[in-house]
């Protein structure tokens, strides 16, 4: 099977590089990736010699129009990811995770090449803290921020395309990832990378939204099940009941570094802040079968911090710039 993988040399993208050709025997892998501040071909060096690396856009239609004619199935991954970032200059985010879907779109309906859509639970907006409803895939769409804006648009694009052109995609909606090769501008990563270097964690405002944490690999290999057996034209939501708020996985952390539990700063709230948000992944288990294999979130979190602890050449050259612009908005 050919695959292409956008946004490859990306957190999540490129842990399913690694998990495709481990995993995969018959797949050859082409990744497009932009190489943004937030891709490292680095991140792909274990395989480097096994997969055909295109530095270009998704954005670029005559590139990807060659790219996407072909492969056999288009995994699409590569987008504007960060919140933050996203109220900085939100120009990006509609050029890439827009108008770049709507780019690979235009060519897997020219070419008929099966498509799988990679977006976010952020599209439903929040849940209160104090109902245990989840999402579902039918919680109408409400999305906060420029970035969840323009996922939610680009979610909007697939079904679409499905409906009035007959292009076989699937999107799957995932929550909060963590593990190895996350940008250390992201709160997990940010706070190891902290700790590391005798810095204390940093909590927005109260520290009580609650995000639902799922180990990267299990999100991969929940779109491998989509891929492989999935429905065309559904929607599959992403999740391992991972449920926590952001002070205990701060206290987690610095549980695991020996520190104590008060040893952090609240800063300044993000604006827009969604409270809570968790995933109904029901449709996924029962349908495909699908369960996460890494259930036990601290277990989790003491190897991706080991995996830190390991690997400062790949995540030093990053933060400064990360801690820069955090450090303009006092957070
Ligand atoms: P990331 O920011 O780590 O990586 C994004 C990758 O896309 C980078 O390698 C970047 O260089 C590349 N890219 C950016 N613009 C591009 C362009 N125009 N053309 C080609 N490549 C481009 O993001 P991530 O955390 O790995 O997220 C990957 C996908 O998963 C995104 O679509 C995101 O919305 C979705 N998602 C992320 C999470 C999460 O917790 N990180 C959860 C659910 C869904
Ligand atoms: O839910 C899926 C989404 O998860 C993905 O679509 C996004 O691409 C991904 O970035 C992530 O979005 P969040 O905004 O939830 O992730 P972030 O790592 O930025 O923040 C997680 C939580 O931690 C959030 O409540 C904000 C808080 N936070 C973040 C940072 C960087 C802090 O308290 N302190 C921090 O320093």
């Amino acid at each position: 099977m050919r695959v292409l993988v956008t946004g490859g040399a990306g957190f999540i993208g490129a842990n399913f590089t690694l998990q495709t050709l481990r995993d995969r025997p018959d797949a050859e892998v082409t990744v497009l990736d932009a190489l943004t501040y937030a891709g490292d071909r680095s991140s792909l060096e274990p395989v480097a010699r096994r997969i055909e690396f295109v530095h270009g856009s998704v954005t670029d239609a005559d590139l990807v129009d060659r790219l996407v004619g072909a492969a056999d199935v288009v995994v699409h991954f590569a987008a504007e990811s960060h919140n933050d970032n996203s109220l900085d200059d939100p120009s990006p985010f509609v050029q890439t995770n827009l108008v770049g879907t709507f780019t690979l779109l235009e060519a897997v309906r020219r070419h008929g090449v099966r498509f799988h859509h990679v977006s976010t639970d952020e599209v439903y907006g929040e849940l209160s803290l104090d109902d245990p409803a989840k999402f579902t895939p039918e919680t109408p769409y409400d999305p906060s921020s420029p970035y969840s804006a323009t996922k939610a648009g680009s979610d909007h694009l697939v079904r679409a395309w499905v409906r009035s052109f007959g292009v076989r995609a699937t999107i799957s909606n995932c929550s909060n990832n963590y593990g190895p090769y996350q940008h250390v501008e992201k709160f997990i990563p940010r706070q190891i990378t902290n700790l590391l270097d005798g810095v204390r964690p940093r909590l927005y405002g109260a520290g009580l939204n609650v995000r639902d944490w799922i180990h990267v690999e299990d999100h991969n290999t929940a779109v491998w099940a989509i891929i492989d057996h999935g429905r065309i034209g559904e929607t599959y939501l992403i999740g391992a009941d991972g449920e926590r708020n952001n002070l205990e996985v701060v206290r987690t952390l610095l549980e695991i570094f020996g520190r104590d539990a008060d040893d952090f700063d609240h800063v300044p709230d993000r604006p827009g802040h969604d409270l809570r948000y968790a995933i109904d992944a029901t449709t996924l288990r029962d349908e495909l079968g699908w369960t996460p294999r890494y259930t036990d979130f601290r277990a989790g979190l003491e190897a991706t911090v080991d995996w830190y602890r390991k690997n400062e050449a790949w995540w030093r050259p990053a933060k400064a710039a990360a801690e820069a612009r955090y450090a303009r908005t006092g957070q």
